[in-house]
């Protein structure tokens, strides 16, 4: 037990659950918080807890639902706290548990709710057992809780199977083993310093329990599930064989990621959680190879969301658009389960970014781009998004506008992905740089201590100081759409969407009263005027029953 926990405060029925509508995630927008990135408590340049705690009534007046915050956990930062040394303490960099308490309570009382990550995939390389496992040797007990196997070739010198890190490079390490002789290998499906479970171990899934337990009790909302997809490995460890690893990732089924076994542990887990009062739940980070695989993990005995992966990586065109909407709603509706859309993470270039690259690009690669027309499409997918029923999810800075930096410094960056090469392109620290508060001062507002990447030049435009109180903004853009949608029933709410006819490249549908015109192309597109404007990501100009809905624009119309 690490001094933490004796800190812990005590297992809280004390903390008070959100009043609120029961199933309130089925439409909630719940707001992503990197927290080395959202605000700095202590001016050390990284950002803290106590830094997100004095910012909860930002969230609140912003609109959302409910925070979702990234690891925060006690962690070597392998790769920015998904590898974790002890799942029940808080890293002295973020703060304490006695701050993710006062965090919980204020962010409850400001009636937000509050979601953690878990990491069940894989532990840090510090975390004890991993050390156990090291020191105890082949044979051992401790070693079957991961995966430890022996090398191919004529002395152990080849990795056991085929399979690669997601960061690039083989999914095996070699160990020293305690003799100092080169002994097994063991498995890590992300950087060397992140070992994968051996789920089938039944300790895995008894900690795993305790864990959720133990956040529960500290009065959490529900939990962001890293790598729902991967715990479960097909049996024997099967090689890939003759295949690029790369072009098959989300395409299909792959030994490591979507088994069917993951769900028997979501199963389990749900009725833990449903232990618990205050509509708690799950969601899953779950990168399958289809939507229609994606809603296994969200039916009615399992876990409660699920990112759409499959709509982030939809390029700005409305017939993709379209389509993916359909089939999610297809997907979602046997199972009863809210579609959850996504367009931007800690993972993916900023779609103010990303929906100036040409076609084709992946979600991870990053261009300079024509900003403008970057953030023009990013503002009308944000309310074309927030008209879809379901759930939608907002990541840090977007209701900024903020793009993705794209020329980091090479001696600045984190991202383990970039210093393994191959894989991901390695650039994720782009779409981490932490955001402006204010227009001037260290680090726009951070922190009083500079900020652990640097921020471009002119961030202090971008801040939420400039945008504040401007006409037209995007923040302005994003509480006005936040609160529409408080408002207003028949957005997020149910499961279908009626499309109404709209000439090539624009989408239009009607849900009830509301009506959402979604205008791709690059040219003004004369559209009827469907009632009142509740709101426009650019400027509608209307004369004689008509509109012109701008180029790259939505809108958003009242029939009443
Ligand atoms: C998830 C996280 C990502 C992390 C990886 C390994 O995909 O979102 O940031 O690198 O899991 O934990």
């Amino acid at each position: 037990m690490s001094q933490q926990h004796s800190a812990a405060p005590a297992p809280n029925s004390a903390v008070s659950a959100v009043e609120g509508r029961p199933d309130w995630w089925r439409d909630a927008v719940i707001y992503q918080v990197y927290p080395r990135s959202f605000a700095d408590g202590n001016g050390d340049g990284m950002g803290d807890l106590e830094g997100v705690r004095t910012r909860l009534p930002y969230l609140r007046d912003l609109g959302v639902d409910a925070v979702w915050l990234s690891p925060f956990y006690a962690s070597p930062q392998a790769d920015a706290g998904y590898d974790v040394a002890d799942y029940r303490a808080v890293d002295p960099m973020f703060g304490t548990l006695l701050d993710a308490d006062a965090l919980i309570r204020d962010a409850h009382a400001l009636g937000l709710r509050i979601i953690v990550d878990l990491v069940p995939n894989h532990s840090s390389d510090q975390y004890e057992w991993f050390k156990r496992a090291l020191a105890e040797g082949p044979g051992s007990p401790s070693r079957d809780r991961y995966h430890f196997r022996p090398g191919k070739g004529k002395n152990g010198e080849l990795p056991p199977n085929d399979w690669e890190s997601i960061f690039g490079g083989p999914a095996w390490t070699r160990v020293t083993e305690p003799d100092g002789t080169p002994g097994e290998w063991y498995l890590h499906l992300f950087a060397p310093e992140q070992p994968d479970f051996n789920w089938e171990h039944p300790a895995v899934g008894d900690e795993f329990r305790s864990i959720l337990r133990f956040w529960l009790d500290m009065g959490v909302d529900g939990f962001r599930i890293d790598v729902a997809h991967g715990m479960v490995k097909a049996e024997g460890l099967p090689d890939l064989g003759d295949h690029e690893q790369l072009t098959l990732l989300g395409n299909d089924v792959m030994p490591f990621f979507d088994q069917d076994g993951v769900h028997d542990i979501y199963r389990e887990w749900r009725l833990v959680l449903d232990e618990y009062s205050g509509d708690r739940i799950f969601v899953a980070e779950a990168w399958t190879p289809t939507v229609e695989r994606t809603a296994n993990y969200v039916r009615p005995d399992e876990l409660h969301q699920a990112f759409n992966f499959q709509y982030l990586a939809t390029h700005w065109d409305a017939a993709e658009l379209r389509t993916v909407v359909n089939r999610t709603l297809d997907a979602m509706r046997p199972v009863g389960a809210p579609a959850t859309w996504v367009l931007s993470n800690h993972d993916v270039t900023r779609h103010a970014t990303r929906f100036a690259n040409p076609a084709g690009l992946g979600t991870q690669i990053r261009l300079a781009g024509d900003r403008e027309v970057g953030l023009r499409r990013a503002r009308a997918a944000t309310l074309l998004m927030l008209a879809l029923p379901g759930s939608a999810y907002v990541y840090q800075g977007e209701e900024l506008g903020l793009p993705d930096v794209v020329d980091l410094p090479d001696e600045v960056r984190q991202d383990p992905a970039y210093f393994r090469g191959a894989g991901q392109d390695g650039f994720r620290d782009g779409c981490r740089v932490p955001i402006p508060w204010t227009r001037t001062g260290p680090s726009y507002g951070f922190g009083d201590g500079g900020s652990w990447l640097p921020q471009p030049a002119d961030w202090g435009g971008l801040s939420v100081e400039a945008q504040t109180g401007e006409p037209g903004s995007t923040l302005e853009l994003y509480r006005a759409a936040l609160a529409v949608r408080r408002e207003r029933a028949d957005l997020g709410a149910g499961d279908a969407v009626e499309w109404l006819r709209a000439p090539e490249g624009v989408l239009a549908f009607r849900r009830g009263e509301f009506v959402c015109v979604a205008n791709t192309t690059g040219e003004s597109v004369p559209m009827p005027a469907y009632g009142r404007v509740l709101l426009a990501s650019g400027e509608i100009t209307e004369a004689a029953g008509e509109a012109k809905v701008p180029a790259d624009t939505t809108v958003w119309w009242s029939a009443s």
